[in-house]
C-alpha cells in the first residue's frame, strides 16, 4: 500500500428495504425549512415522493420544492435553483433521485450564496468554497445506482453555453450528510437505465483499478466489487425484480466511488473525460458514453500496461492463464469486457448512441486531457480512440 493519506467520509448510510423508516430522524438535527430537489417526476409514479413527503412531515420540516433537475443538469437549471434558495432561505437540500440531482444538490449548496461567478470559480478553476462561505447541508435519497454520488463530492455539471461538462469533486462538507439507500427505490428504474448505472460503476472500478503496478490492497477490493458487478449484473438484466441482485448493485456502486479503493492509486478517468465531452455534445447516457468507448481506449492502455490487464483477465473474467503471454491475455480480458457490454445491453459503441463521425472532432475538443493511469494521450490519441469506438 504506497502512498500517505487520511481516510475519512463523513456520509451516514441507512441501506435496505426499509430504509426511508430511518430519514425523519435523519433529518431531525438540520434546519427547519428544506429545500426537497427532484428530477422529472419518475419519485411521483413510483412512491417514493409520497414517503419522503411523509418523513418530512414527521420531522416537522417545512418544505420547498425545486423540480425538473435533468439527466446530465445544467448550469442554468442550477442558477434557477440558486434563486429559490435565496428567495426562500432555505436551511437544508434534500436530493430525491439519481446522480443527476445529488450533484445538483451539491453544486446548489457551493453556488446559492457565493457572489461570484460559480462556474468558472467551482468548475472551471477547481476551486472550493471559501471557508467564510454559507454553504447548505445536503442529504440524499437515492433512486438510482451507479454514480456513488450519494458518498462523495462528485458534482457533474453541464454548461450548454459553452459546450463543457466539468465535474468538480468537493471537499467532505459537501458529501451528504446522510444518504437513504433502499434497493426497491431502483426498481421502477427503466432497464436501460439500470444497465447504464451498472457499467457506470464498473467504469468507476476501472478508472481507479487501472493505474499503478504496486501490490495495492485497493486492487484487491476493487476486484472483488468488479466480480460482484458482474456477477449481479447477469440476475439484474434477466430479472430487475431479484432482490440480492439489485441490493448488490446498489451497495458495490456507492463503495466503488466513495474514495475507499482509491486509496494509494494514482487512478486513471480519462474514460470519464471522454465520455463527459460525448454528453456534452450529444447529452447522451453518461453510463452509455462510458460504455462507447471503453473498449477501444482500454486496448490502447493494455499495450502500455500489459501485466495489470492480464491479472483484470484471470482475476475479473476468470481466464486461464494457460502459459500465454501477459499481451494474449489482456487482449482476452478486453474481449471478456466487450461481451459483457453487449451481454447486459449497454452501448456497445458511439454510433450506437447516434454519435456521426463529423462530431468527433467537437468531442475531441470538449475533452479535458490529463495524466491518466499510465499515460498522457494527445488530442490525436483522443481522436484515434473516438474513432476506433465509432
Ligand atoms: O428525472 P427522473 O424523472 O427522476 O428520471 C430519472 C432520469 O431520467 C430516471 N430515474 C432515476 N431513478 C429512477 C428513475 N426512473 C424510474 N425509477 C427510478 N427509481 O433515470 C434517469 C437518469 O437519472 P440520472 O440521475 O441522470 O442518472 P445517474 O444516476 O446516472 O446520474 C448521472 C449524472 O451523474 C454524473 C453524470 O455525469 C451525470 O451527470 N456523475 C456523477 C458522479 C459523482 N457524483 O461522483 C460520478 C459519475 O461518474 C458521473 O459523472
Ligand atoms: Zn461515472
Amino acid at each position: 500500500m504506497l502512498g500517505n493519506f487520511i481516510y475519512s467520509n463523513p456520509t451516514k448510510l441507512y441501506f435496505g428495504d426499509e430504509a426511508q423508516r430511518h430519514l425523519a430522524e435523519a433529518l431531525r438535527p438540520y434546519g427547519h425549512k428544506v429545500l426537497l430537489a427532484y428530477g422529472g417526476g419518475s419519485i411521483k409514479r413510483n412512491g417514493v415522493y409520497d414517503d419522503v413527503r411523509a418523513a418530512l412531515a414527521e420531522a416537522g420540516k417545512e418544505v420547498v420544492e425545486l423540480e425538473g433537475i435533468m439527466p446530465n443538469p445544467t448550469y442554468e437549471k442550477l442558477m434557477e435553483g440558486v434563486r429559490t434558495v435565496r428567495q426562500h432561505d432555505v436551511d437544508f437540500i434534500l436530493a430525491v433521485g439519481g446522480g443527476s440531482t445529488i450533484d445538483y444538490a451539491k453544486a446548489l449548496s457551493a453556488a446559492a450564496w457565493y457572489k461570484g461567478d460559480a462556474w468558472q470559480t467551482f468548475w472551471v478553476e477547481q476551486k472550493d468554497p471559501a471557508p467564510d462561505q454559507r454553504i447548505l447541508p445536503v442529504g440524499a435519497v437515492l433512486t438510482m445506482a451507479g454514480t456513488g454520488s450519494e458518498m462523495n463530492g462528485g458534482s457533474v455539471i453541464t454548461n450548454k453555453e459553452k459546450g463543457m461538462k466539468i465535474g468538480k469533486v468537493f471537499k467532505e462538507n459537501l458529501y451528504p450528510r446522510f444518504a437513504v439507500l433502499n434497493p426497491k427505490y431502483t426498481f421502477s428504474l427503466p432497464q436501460r437505465q439500470m444497465v447504464a448505472g451498472i457499467f457506470d460503476t464498473m467504469s468507476h472500478i476501472m478508472e481507479q483499478y487501472f493505474s499503478g503496478d504496486d501490490d495495492c490492497t485497493s486492487d484487491y477490493l476493487a476486484e472483488g466489487l468488479m466480480r460482484s458487478v458482474v456477477a449481479a449484473s447477469r440476475v439484474a438484466v434477466k430479472d430487475p425484480l431479484d432482490y440480492e441482485a439489485r441490493s448488490n448493485l446498489m451497495w458495490a456502486s456507492t463503495w466503488a466511488l466513495n474514495t475507499l479503493i482509491a486509496e494509494g492509486k494514482t487512478e486513471d478517468w480519462m474514460v470519464h473525460m471522454i465520455g463527459h465531452a460525448v454528453s456534452a455534445v450529444t447529452d447522451a447516457t453518461h453510463g452509455m458514453t462510458l460504455a462507447a468507448v471503453s473498449v477501444a481506449y482500454y486496448r490502447n492502455m493494455a499495450a502500455i500496461a500489459p501485466a495489470r490487464f492480464a491479472r483484470f483477465a484471470k482475476v475479473v473474467w476468470g481466464i486461464p492463464a494457460d502459459g500465454k503471454s501477459d499481451a494474449e491475455l489482456a487482449s482476452e480480458g478486453i474481449d471478456a469486457l466487450g461481451a459483457w457490454i453487449r451481454e447486459i445491453g449497454a452501448a456497445p459503441d458511439l454510433s450506437s448512441l447516434g454519435v456521426k463521425g463529423d462530431q468527433l472532432d467537437a468531442i475531441a475538443d470538449a475533452t479535458i486531457i490529463f495524466r491518466g493511469g499510465y499515460t498522457l494521450l494527445t488530442r490525436d490519441d483522443i481522436m484515434r480512440i473516438l474513432r476506433e469506438s465509432l
